[in-house]
């Protein structure tokens, strides 16, 4: 098995995947400025994936070889669709292949899929069981949460430590947390005693509320964690992963060249495929932490074509 995992440094950084956000052009993006050790995929139906719908399915699966490791993630219900994906990841050359068992959306879980399969372990058993015969030798991990209506680490991560997985992210919530409480790093402790006794080869990558490099640092040294996952942390501060630019030192321009850069890298790789106005939702992500920050993002959102944002921007650039 190439299996990269075991190969990184320790504590290693990972870019969660989010939906709608870390597409190809975003991790571009934070590649062009500083990486992550591993990049996700945002999540990708199993079912969209070997169905009529492929198209938007395969977008986000588009990736850079240069991104290496990329982890594809993928969620589904049904365990032969997974295992036709986990062919297909192998396929288009991904280092890994994670399964979402953590998203609390409320069509996911109805469908039986995302974190509806907390409460499904055989379920669980039998998709990961695919997984790895589709992955052939591909590394397969898991991401999850603590549990679903309450905390539940001995029976469900100790449940996932016997799946023999190479690595398994916990978001450090319950599903019906959401995002609405402080992640609950105090069991970290009790989820690495677990692992030991149970699977010491299963990396464990922690994830929630975590904002800088010095962080993940703590978090190992605290902890003992050998990976940090985070997610909204680099959507406001996309230059989190440099270890030597500070947030405060990057000028206005540098923020704004940087959104035209990723305008210029959706134009590329997406043209006509993604509706233009997703592109101004990054306005959050670029413009910030300059006086006029706010007054031009409203601006931003008002625009209605990429033209018209670019022009904005510009102008915006000369007055500086
Ligand atoms: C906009 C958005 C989209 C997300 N999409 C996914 C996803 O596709 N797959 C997944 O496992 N988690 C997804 N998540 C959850 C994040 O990966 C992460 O677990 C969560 O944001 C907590 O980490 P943080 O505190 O570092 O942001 C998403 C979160 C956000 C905010």
């Amino acid at each position: 098995m190439n299996n990269f995992w075991i190969k990184l440094p320790i504590p290693f950084t990972v870019l969660a995947p989010m939906d709608g956000v870390t597409d190809i052009v975003f991790r571009s993006v934070i590649k062009s400025i500083a990486r992550p050790d591993v990049f996700f995929t945002e999540f990708t139906s199993c079912d969209g994936i070997i169905s009529a719908g492929k198209n938007i399915s395969m977008q986000k699966l588009n990736f850079d070889p240069n991104e290496k490791p990329i982890v594809a993630q993928v969620w589904g219900s049904n365990p032969s669709n997974f295992y036709q994906t986990a062919k297909y990841v192998k396929k288009f050359g991904f280092s890994g292949i994670d399964i979402n068992i953590g998203c609390p959306d409320k069509t996911v879980v109805k469908s039986g899929a995302g974190a509806a399969l907390i409460n499904n372990p055989s379920l669980t058993r039998e998709i990961i069981k695919a997984v790895k015969e589709g992955a052939n030798g591909l590394p397969v991990s898991v991401k999850t949460r603590i549990g679903f209506q309450k905390e539940q680490v001995e029976e469900w991560i100790g449940f996932l430590l016997e799946q023999d997985l190479e690595a398994i992210s916990i978001h450090l919530r319950t599903v019906k947390e959401l995002s609405k409480v402080p992640a609950h790093w105090e069991l970290m402790p009790k989820i690495i005693d677990l692992r030991n006794k149970i699977n010491p080869k299963t990396l464990i990558i922690g994830n929630g509320d975590v904002n800088s490099l010095s962080e993940v640092d703590e978090k190992h040294k605290l902890y003992g964690c050998e990976g940090v996952m985070i997610g909204t942390g680099v959507f406001s501060n996309p230059w989190l992963f440099n270890k030597t630019i500070k947030m405060e030192d990057i000028s206005t321009l540098e923020r704004l060249d940087l959104y035209l850069k990723h305008i210029r890298l959706f134009n590329k790789i997406w043209g006509e495929e993604k509706k233009p106005v997703t592109l101004r939702k990054f306005c959050k992500t670029y413009v910030n932490n300059f006086s006029g920050a706010s007054a031009l993002r409203e601006k931003m959102m008002q625009t209605e074509t990429i033209e018209d944002l670019v022009s904005l921007i510009n102008n915006y650039k000369q007055n500086l």
